[in-house]
């Protein structure tokens, strides 16, 4: 069968390969990045679900409007005003995950003629769903605050540019947040250059401590399409995720979807708008966030006790990722190796670089293993690390694993 050229230059996702190594049984894995199940609110979900289905079955299981239920666009226009900005229910098109918004941001804005400007390191998610529309990606570097403006202004100044695509908080995979004076720079950088900048925001109201810093779209409506979602701060199965932007773009948004999935689940949208009634999130999310502070605590005081001081690695103050760097020449996909042999396992960082990965790099998410297993499956990531063995191991390869 011949598929179109398209179809043929889809690649099949490096993580999605990794976890299915990790799927098996006895495996202690920091490598999934899935939302921790104790966080989901399973009785409010339940009997908001049997209350719809009481009360308004017919609307609730019927379709609906492609740009979503308009008391949740209403809703989340509110939650996303600040006192300075308001945004608009118009603004908002419901999204089946903040997945699909990257999708139809690709759809409306990427073409082969201009580049996309990416993080280095890069949720890969967003590498995926932008090359599909043949989106040839610069790589703009970045240090510990973020992409650094000057090089957005060189990279624009060498190609035609459309968008720049940041997780501002908390960002999968290093979990680094930019802070305000970056966030205004790239703003100014954006206006100079004329870039579309795609804030991918799913994880800011992770933040351990509560506060959060402004949203770019809140600094600066005129240039940024936020994308937002439930999937960490409910749960990722209801697939309701959420874009804001400017109002001359949303309607193509709208045309986009449309083709797309003609709409997000009625019954799923009308779920999140009746859960987060009456000040629910409020509390929820504080729960939710102690949840993940102590799984970060438990994981950041293994990582002090066991990891060799050679290596490099920041405590975040929100979100579900750890980012290490491991000492200059120590390959982390060797160690992977090595790790699996002993039932641990973890994401290195060389697929989250578009280009020139470093190798010295992986990401460790303490979302969902159990505090005793963290510190057990770091003791066993130090003692491969301090094994000096580890460098010269010429033991069995992650293919040859993951056929066995
Ligand atoms: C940065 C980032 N953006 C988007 C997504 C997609 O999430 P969802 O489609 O569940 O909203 C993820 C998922 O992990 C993510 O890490």
């Amino acid at each position: 069968m011949r598929l179109s050229a398209r179809a043929y230059r889809l690649e099949s996702s490096t993580i999605r390969e990794i976890l299915k190594l990790t799927e098996r049984p006895g495996i202690i894995s920091f490598a999934g990045g899935l939302p921790a199940p104790q966080t989901f609110p399973i009785d409010r979900l339940r009997a908001v679900c049997d209350h719809i289905l009481a009360t308004d079955a017919a609307a609730a299981l019927q379709y609906s409007r492609t740009e979503g239920y308009s008391p949740l666009r209403e809703w989340i226009a509110d939650y996303r005003s600040t006192v300075d900005r308001r945004v608009e229910a118009e603004q908002v098109l419901v999204t089946s995950g903040s997945q699909q918004a990257l999708d139809l941001i690709g759809k409306v804005l990427v073409d082969t003629t201009r580049s996309v400007l990416v993080e280095r390191p890069c949720y890969l998610g967003a590498l995926q769903a932008l090359a599909a529309y043949e989106a040839p990606f610069t790589c703009v570097p970045s240090d510990e605050f973020g992409p650094v403006p000057a090089a957005v202004d060189a990279a624009a100044a060498r190609h035609e540019v459309s968008c720049l695509y940041v997780v501002p908080n908390f960002q999968n995979p290093t979990g680094r947040s930019i802070p305000l004076r970056r966030r205004e720079e790239l703003l100014a950088c954006a206006h100079r250059n004329g870039l579309i900048v795609i804030e991918d925001d799913p994880y800011g109201e992770l933040s351990y401590g509560g506060s959060q810093l402004p949203s770019m779209v809140s600094l600066d409506p005129s240039c940024v399409v936020h994308v937002g979602s439930f999937s960490k701060i409910l749960a990722p199965g209801l697939r309701v995720g959420y874009l804001i932007a400017p109002p001359t773009l949303l309607p193509r948004l709208v045309q986009a979807k449309q083709a797309a999935d003609l709409h997000t689940p009625t019954l799923t949208q009308r779920m999140v708008y009746e859960t987060v009634q009456q000040n629910f999130m409020t509390r929820h999310l504080q729960r939710t966030r102690s949840y993940y502070a102590e799984q970060c605590r438990s994981m950041c005081s293994a990582l002090r006790r066991y990891l060799p001081t050679v290596t490099d690695w920041v405590a975040p103050q929100g979100g579900m990722f750890i980012w290490v760097r491991l000492a200059q020449g120590t390959d982390a996909s060797k160690l992977l190796t090595a790790a699996i042999a002993e039932n641990v396992a973890f994401v290195p960082g060389a697929p989250f670089y578009f280009d020139h990965p470093e190798t010295n790099t992986l990401r460790l998410s303490f979302a969902t293993v159990p505090a005793a297993l963290i510190e057990e499956g770091v003791s066993r990531l130090g003692g491969i690390l301090n094994d000096a063995r580890m460098t010269s191991r010429s033991g069995p390869t992650l293919a040859s694993i993951a056929t066995a």
